[in-house]
């Protein structure tokens, strides 16, 4: 794993940007430092929409949402959001810093070996607690929300190098009031891990993201993806088809684990297991079989290996870092993404201002002479933005590629229809 370069000091508010942690659909997410009071520091992680969707405003309800929702759930299996802010680089998200990987990049990393079937276990029960707790999100008066999170998915479960796991990402999460007033037939959530409701477009409610955590758990057991090739098109058919059994890809798997993975995986939410709880107890129950669930500190080993070196150099990126207000920008803005791009940038910016100024003068001049040609001086050039890093999406396949343009999502016009057969199309989906 490569660390990323980035320019150094960077800022937005009060936060000094260190690292970058992360990139999703929606935002990327840094590491950053603040001082709460002098030599009183901490660290957190930035959450900060991708430029075009800031700039259209298309991500930032789904910010403020996050924020909104993320900030109630407090439980020691979920990233807490602590604060939400603006600065001219847009509105952001700040959370606990999570010290570790996702877990997608935990099993890149270890590929083509799995994760024993104990650590596999703690890493699933652990992310279920945090999965009920938000699914048990009440309103003040003690009303339940109802909170679907739509997107349960390795890149959002992210496990510290003790071992600790945790969901993050409630971006596009939903609750029953919000699910039914907005985005009707419009799919979000990444393919691979949409349950058949969703890819019908019917309703959804907690057991949308059993499903989801059923596909997660087979993926990691088998250590192979469930869908392989996956696309809309391909979506529809698999929404009709039971998905194989584990112990089909697996033959060593015992019977007790793929019966729990079954019944995660049933079709229609009525015959599913109803709650993460009860995901998660099935599991404890099963694991049995397979020696049991592994304590936290095992699954840091794993994090350790696969990651260590990235996270030591990180630290010594922390520890060096320093922030001289001279190099802040008036209102805090980070300036440029990249330290190789920033002063070719700013050299430029000082050449449009100075050249537009220089023009001025010269068609001043020209038109007091000659009054008849003179034309409005073009307004002196910003200077250049760069992009930040990434580009929107709604559906993604998976966060490791790099994400498809926005004209790849389906509008709510185009989203799929219900319960119709493809024709033409391969008649084993699953490929078995
Ligand atoms: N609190 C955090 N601590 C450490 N890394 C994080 C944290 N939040 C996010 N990341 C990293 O950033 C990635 C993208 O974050 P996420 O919130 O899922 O953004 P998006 O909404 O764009 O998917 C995650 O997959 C993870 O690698
Ligand atoms: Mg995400």
């Amino acid at each position: 794993m490569s660390l990323e370069v980035v320019a150094l000091p960077e800022r937005v508010g009060r936060y000094t940007l260190v690292d970058r942690l992360g990139t999703g659909g929606m935002a990327s997410v840094y590491l950053a430092r603040v001082e709460d009071l002098p030599g009183v520091e901490r660290q957190v992680a930035l959450k900060l929409l991708h430029s075009k969707l800031e700039a259209d405003g298309r991500g930032r309800s789904g910010l403020v949402e996050e924020a909104r929702v993320g900030a109630r759930i407090r439980h020691p299996h979920v990233v807490s959001v602590l604060e939400v802010g603006e600065a001219s680089a847009g509105v952001y998200l700040v959370l606990e810093y999570v010290e570790g990987v996702s877990l997608s990049e935990l099993v890149r990393g270890l590929a083509p070996e799995k994760l024993p079937l104990p650590v596999v276990g703690r890493i699933l029960v652990d992310a279920l607690a945090g999965l009920h707790a938000a699914h048990e999100l009440t309103a003040e008066d003690g009303t339940p929300e109802e909170l679907v999170h739509r997107d349960f998915s390795p890149q959002n479960l992210l496990i510290g190098v003790d071992g600790g796991t945790k969901l993050t990402d409630f971006g596009i999460a939903k609750t029953l009031a919000r699910l039914d007033a907005t985005t009707t037939g419009v799919i979000k959530g990444k393919l691979r891990y949409l349950a058949p409701e969703q890819v019908l477009g019917q309703r959804l409610d907690r057991r949308t993201d059993v499903w989801a955590a059923g596909v997660v758990a087979w993926e990691l057991v088998t250590g192979r993806p469930l869908v392989e090739h996956v696309s809309e098109r391909t979506l529809l058919e698999l929404a009709s088809v039971t998905p194989p059994s584990a112990s089909s890809v697996r033959g060593d798997l015992p019977a007790e684990i793929d019966a729990v993975l079954k019944d995660a995986l049933r079709l229609e939410p009525s015959r599913r297991i109803a709650t993460a709880d009860e995901l998660e107890r099935r599991i404890r129950a099963a694991w049995q079989s397979a020696g049991g669930i592994a304590d936290v500190a095992e699954v840091g080993e794993f994090v350790t290996r696969i990651a260590g070196g990235k996270l030591a150099l990180r630290r010594k990126r922390v520890a060096g870092a320093k922030a001289p207000d001279s190099t802040l920008t008036p209102d805090g803005a980070p300036s440029a993404r990249r330290a190789r791009w920033t002063s070719p940038l700013v050299l430029l910016a000082i050449a449009a201002v100075v050249g537009s100024v220089f023009l001025g003068r010269w068609y001043a001049a020209r038109s007091r002479v000659e009054p008849s040609a003179a034309s409005p001086l073009p307004a002196p050039s910003a200077a250049p933005v760069l992009a930040m890093p990434g580009s929107i999406e709604s559906v993604s396949p998976s966060a490791s590629p790099p994400p498809p343009p926005p004209s790849a999502h389906p509008s709510p016009k185009t989203a799929l229809p219900r319960k119709k057969k493809m024709p033409g199309l391969a008649s084993a989906p699953y490929g078995k």
